[in-house]
C-alpha cells in the first residue's frame, strides 16, 4: 500500500548534513549574501524529481542575535535550507575539535593528531559532549519541520548521534545515515574512547550506507567485536531488529560536465590553457588541503620523476589547485606550510629563467575554468593516503571524451574500486611508484589510453550521483516497509 500511495503524491526528503549547499554572508544587519555551491551532494540530489527536498544543516556563520538569526532563516527558506545555528564555541568543539581533529583523521587511518595528542586526549570528553549537544540541536531542528511520512536521510561523520537523537523523539520516523568518508577497519575503530556510543547512535536508523562494500564490511565487524551484536548478510541485528547496512558508491552528474564543455565560455578557457601551456604535458591534481590527499607524496613523486628523467624537463608541468579548507585547525595549518616549502625547492631545483615544473594554487577554480583544465590535461594524479571515494577522478574522465588523458589513482581511494581498470593504480607511499607510473602515463601509446579511458568514461557516465541518491533512498523506503512486515507477522 505504502509503495503504492508514494507514486501519487511527492514524499518529502529532509536532507540534514553538517553544511547547507548554501553559504551566507552578512551584508547588514538582516541582509545576507547566500551563495549556492553544488558539491557531490547537491548535484546529486537536484536530479531527483520524485521528491521534495528540504536541506537542514549549518549555514557556516556565527549568528548571535535574533535579527540575524530570523532575517538568515527567512532568507534560506527560499532555497530550501533551514539552518542549524550553533554559537562558535560549540563549533569550535564539535566541528574543528571532534569532527576534523578526530574522527577525520581516525576514519582515515591517520591516528590521532602526533604532535598534541595530550591536549587532544585532555580535551576528548568536552568535544565528544558538544559532539552530541550539537546534533541534538540538529534533530531539534529536524523536529520542528517534520511532517509524518518523511524521510530523513542523515550525511557523513558529522552526524553520527543524529539516527538515535531522531529515533528518541519519534521512533516511526525513517531514518537513513550515510558515510562520505572511509569506515576503518573495526582495530582502527576499537582505539576510540567513545567506539560503541558512536557505533550505537548509527545502529538507530533503518539504513546505513558507505561508498564501498569494504567500508560496510569494517562497521559491521567494529558492531559485531565492540558491541558483541549479530552480522548478518543484510546488515546488524540487535534483539530482532535490523539495521540494514550496504553499500552505495556515490556518482556525479555527468551530464552537468559534458554540457559545460559546450560552453563558449569553457572553450574560450580550453584555447587560453592551450595557448598557456602547448608544447608541454599537462599533469593536474586538484585537491582540498587535506592531509588524506598526499599532496606531499604526490610532489615529492614528481620530483622523483623529474630526477629520473632530465628529458622531460621543460616538457611537462604539474598544476596543482590546493583549496584551503579548515583553516583554524593546526594540522592544516602546518600542511599547508609543508606543501608550499616543497613546491619551493622541487621549483628552485628544476625551474629555468622562464618556466617552473608546478604551478601551485592556493584557491578554488570557478566550475567552467576547471572544466577546461580537466579536459587538457594529460595526465590526472589523484594520490589520496584515504579518501571515501574522491570525485576528482570522476569529474576528469568525465571531461577527457576527446583528449583521452590517464588517471594515475590511488588505491586507498573509494573510487579505485570502481576505476581500477581503466586508471593506474598506485600506493601513494611508494614514491618510487607514483614517479614509474607518471612516466608510464606520459608515454602511454594512445591505443591504451582509448581502452581504458572508455572503460572509465562508460562507468562515470552511468554511475551518476542521480543513481546513487535515488537507490539509497528507495532503499530506505523499502527497508522501513520490510521491517514493517515483520513484525506484523
Ligand atoms: C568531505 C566531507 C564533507 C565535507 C567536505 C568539506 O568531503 O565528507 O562532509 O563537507 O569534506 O569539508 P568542510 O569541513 O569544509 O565541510
Amino acid at each position: 500500500c505504502e509503495r503504492q500511495d508514494r507514486r501519487h503524491s511527492k514524499q518529502r526528503l529532509l536532507v540534514v548534513a553538517n553544511r547547507l549547499p548554501v553559504s551566507a554572508v552578512r551584508k547588514g544587519e538582516a541582509c545576507w549574501q547566500l551563495e549556492v555551491s553544488v558539491g557531490g551532494l547537491v548535484s546529486a540530489l537536484l536530479g531527483i524529481t520524485e521528491f521534495e527536498t528540504r536541506w537542514v544543516g549549518w549555514a557556516g556563520v556565527n549568528v548571535p542575535d535574533e535579527i540575524g538569526r530570523k532575517s538568515l532563516t527567512e532568507s534560506l527558506a527560499a532555497k530550501r535550507c533551514i539552518p542549524v545555528f550553533l554559537d562558535e564555541d560549540l563549533v569550535h568543539l564539535y566541528y574543528n575539535g571532534y569532527c576534523n581533529n578526530i574522527l577525520w583523521p581516525l576514519f582515515h587511518y591517520l591516528g590521532l593528531p602526533h604532535e598534541d595528542w595530550l591536549a587532544t586526549i585532555c580535551s576528548f570528553q568536552s568535544q565528544f559532549d558538544a559532539y552530541k549537544k550539537a546534533n541534538q540541536m540538529f534533530a531539534d531542528v529536524v523536529k520542528e519541520h517534520y511532517q509524518e511520512g518523511d524521510i530523513v536521510w542523515c550525511h557523513d561523520y558529522h552526524l553520527m548521534f543524529l539516527p538515535k537523537c531522531l529515533k528518541e523523539q519519534n521512533s516511526n520516523i525513517k531514518v537513513g545515515w550515510f558515510l562520505h568518508t572511509p569506515f576503518p577497519s573495526s582495530e582502527i575503530h576499537r582505539t576510540m574512547p567513545s567506539r560503541s556510543e558512536l557505533l550505537t547512535a548509527v545502529l538507530a536508523a533503518d539504513l546505513v550506507g558507505f561508498h564501498t562494500y569494504d567500508y560496510a564490511r569494517h562497521f559491521v565487524s567494529a558492531c559485531t567485536r565492540i558491541l558483541g551484536l549479530e552480522g548478518t548478510p543484510d546488515g546488524v541485528e540487535d534483539q530482532g531488529r535490523l539495521t540494514r547496512v550496504a553499500a552505495f558508491p556515490i556518482g556525479i552528474d555527468s551530464d552537468r560536465f559534458l554540457r559545460a564543455l559546450q560552453l563558449p565560455q569553457v572553450k574560450n578557457y580550453i584555447k587560453e590553457f592551450e595557448e598557456r601551456f602547448g608544447g608541454r604535458k599537462v599533469m593536474l591534481g586538484v585537491d582540498r588541503l587535506d592531509m588524506i590527499k598526499g599532496i606531499p607524496q604526490k610532489l615529492l613523486a614528481f620530483e622523483k620523476f623529474l630526477e629520473e628523467n632530465p628529458n622531460w624537463h621543460d616538457k611537462v608541468v604539474l598544476l596543482q589547485i590546493a583549496v584551503p579548507t579548515r583553516t583554524d585547525v593546526p594540522e592544516y595549518q602546518k600542511l599547508t606550510c609543508q606543501v608550499h616549502e616543497i613546491v619551493g625547492r622541487i621549483n628552485g631545483r628544476f625551474g629555468t629563467l622562464t618556466t617552473v615544473p608546478i604551478h601551485h594554487l592556493d584557491r578554488s577554480l570557478d566550475f567552467h575554468a576547471l572544466c577546461a583544465l580537466y579536459a587538457i590535461t594529460d595526465v590526472a594524479l589523484v594520490t589520496s593516503l584515504r579518501d571515501g571515494m574522491n570525485l576528482v577522478s570522476y569529474e576528469f574522465v568525465a571531461c577527457q571524451a576527446s583528449k583521452k588523458g590517464v588517471l594515475i589513482l590511488s588505491e586507498f581511494a573509494g573510487a579505485a574500486q570502481s576505476l581500477g581498470a581503466g586508471a593506474i593504480l598506485v600506493n601513494p607511499w611508494n614514491v618510487t611508484e607514483v614517479a614509474a607510473a607518471i612516466s608510464y602515463a606520459l608515454n602511454m601509446p594512445p591505443d591504451e589510453r582509448e581502452k581504458r579511458h572508455n572503460h572509465n568514461f562508460m562507468h562515470v557516465t552511468t554511475h551518476t550521483s542521480q543513481a546513487w541518491a535515488e537507490t539509497f533512498v528507495s532503499e530506505l523506503n523499502d527497508t522501513v516497509v520490510e521491517a514493517q512486515l515483520r513484525t506484523t507477522q
